[in-house]
């Protein structure tokens, strides 16, 4: 290992849970879980939200979002989001895809993958907004959920809940 190769793995190392998954040898070290997340399994949930992105229905922002949920059993659950004209009633495509999987009894779950751009274009990250990182929370562990965040299929990061949205207010608060 060259001298460069070396830096950039120590550095790497340094940074927790969220891991470019291009580089694969090299994952943050505060949530063990992210290795049973293979290459594959973003692949496919990278391209299935992407697949969404046709019925997005966002005609008042343009900005069309596609997700992809799988289930701890690998059941996948997709969706989009979809826009209202008194605006107040759209919902984003990461709630699309959880309302979609509860609704047909599905509660576990293991990671997400969302992609979005103006016109369905995707030309950069998109993260969740604040009210889908809080109904991820309901129902998924911090610590065991992955968001996956993709340009394309070659490039994307993991991140684990708990670093989108730490100190949430949960149900065992209740
Ligand atoms: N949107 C999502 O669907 N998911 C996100 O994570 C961010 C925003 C949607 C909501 C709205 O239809 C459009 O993107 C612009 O905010």
């Amino acid at each position: 290992m060259d001298k460069n190769t070396n830096q950039n793995a120590e550095s790497e190392m340094q940074l927790p849970v969220h891991t470019r998954k291009t580089q694969p040898a090299v994952r943050g070290g505060a949530s063990p879980s992210v290795d049973r997340l293979s290459d594959l399994v973003c692949r496919e949930l990278i391209k299935r939200a992407t697949e969404m992105l046709q019925f997005s229905y966002a005609p008042y922002s343009n900005f069309k979002v596609g997700a992809a949920l799988m289930a701890k059993d690998k059941k996948v659950f997709t969706g989009c989001n979809i826009e209202n004209a008194a605006f107040g009633p759209s919902n984003c495509a990461e709630r699309t895809a959880f309302f979609k999987a509860v609704s047909e009894g599905a509660k576990d779950f293991l990671a997400i993958a969302i992609v979005g751009g103006k016109e369905g274009v995707i030309t950069d990250y998109c993260p969740p907004c604040g009210v889908c990182r809080q109904v991820m929370s309901e129902f998924c562990d911090p610590d065991e959920f992955f968001v996956i965040l993709a340009r394309s299929e070659d490039d994307y990061w993991i991140y684990s809940l708990r670093e989108l949205f730490p100190m949430g207010f949960t149900p065992d608060k209740l």
